[in-house]
């Protein structure tokens, strides 16, 4: 596929995924979603990859679906098109694990987006916000359970409610965000974090990221019971082993990913 609307780079073992509408601030438009899906399906099937970062400008990371094309769409357009959930959580299901930083503005579905990642890094200028309402209509690509999940039930419904935003300090005392890092730093601490990750044994990155999501989806004891299962076959791996007995004799592991 040719991008128009990502621009999409490696860096030592880390897929970056940068969104490229400057012009209107990133609005997510649905050849936009096509590419973001196209550019995760390529990195999650190239092995050297172990994890992806998808970013903005110091603008926006996203400021919400793109208004101007969906201002003429009708109920039937919307559902027969089954429009978001045709090609807009595709980062949702994707097994590596993908850090948001986010700069500037994450609006409507540019909030979701970022909350469809598996954590945010913001920047101190970033601004998330739930915006629809103004707009006579509700979030559309999980901002009304996500950002719930996150925040709680106050502040989420006020944010859905009025379109307030939230600064980045209120999304990191929140838990929106796992943490602030000054803008011009924010590329460079996201890739950093990623190539952190990307460096460890892939299939505990894996099983790490699907017990934390667990935890979204089910009661205590069914994901500590998970957890359990899972913990205990990571014991089958090599990587277990190497891990173990590279900490034991002082030296970095090898990891050979199974
Ligand atoms: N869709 C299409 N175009 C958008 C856009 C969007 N979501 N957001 C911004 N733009 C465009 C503007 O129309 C403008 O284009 P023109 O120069 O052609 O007029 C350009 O981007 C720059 O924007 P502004 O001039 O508005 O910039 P600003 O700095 O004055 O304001 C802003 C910034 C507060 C983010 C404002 O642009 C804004 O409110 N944007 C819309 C945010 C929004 O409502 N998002 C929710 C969309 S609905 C949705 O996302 C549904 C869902 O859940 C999936």
């Amino acid at each position: 596929m040719n991008y128009q609307n990502i621009l999409v780079e490696t860096h030592d073992h880390v897929g970056l995924i940068i969104l490229n509408r400057p012009d209107v601030l990133n609005a997510l438009s649905d050849d936009l979603m096509d590419e973001l899906g196209d550019a995760v399906d390529k990195f999650e099937a190239d092995d050297s990859i172990g994890a992806l970062v998808v970013t903005g400008n110091d603008k926006a990371f996203a400021a919400g679906a793109d208004i101007k094309r969906m201002k003429d769409s009708g109920y039937m357009d919307v559902y027969m098109g089954n429009f978001i959930g045709r090609n807009w959580e595709r980062i949702s299901t994707c097994r590596k694990p993908v850090i948001a930083a986010v700069a500037g503005y994450a609006l409507g579905g540019g909030c979701e987006l970022a909350m469809m990642c598996d954590f945010i890094i913001a920047a101190d200028s970033a601004q998330f916000g739930q915006p629809e309402i103004k707009l006579g209509v509700i979030p559309g690509a999980g901002g009304t359970q996500r950002l719930t999940r996150f925040v709680g039930k106050s502040k989420a419904m006020e944010m859905c409610l009025t379109g307030r935003m939230m600064n980045a300090d209120e999304a990191e005392r929140s838990g929106l965000v796992s943490r602030i890092v000054p803008a011009d730093d924010l590329l460079e601490d996201a890739m950093k974090t990623a190539k952190k990750i990307a460096a460890l044994s892939k299939p505990s990155v894996m099983m790490a990221k699907t017990a934390v999501n667990r935890a979204y989806e089910t009661t205590l004891t069914e994901g500590v019971r998970f957890e359990r299962t899972i913990f205990q076959s990571l014991f089958a791996t090599d990587d277990k082993n190497e891990g173990m007995t590279a900490f034991i004799e002082k030296r970095k592991p090898d990891w050979n990913h199974r």
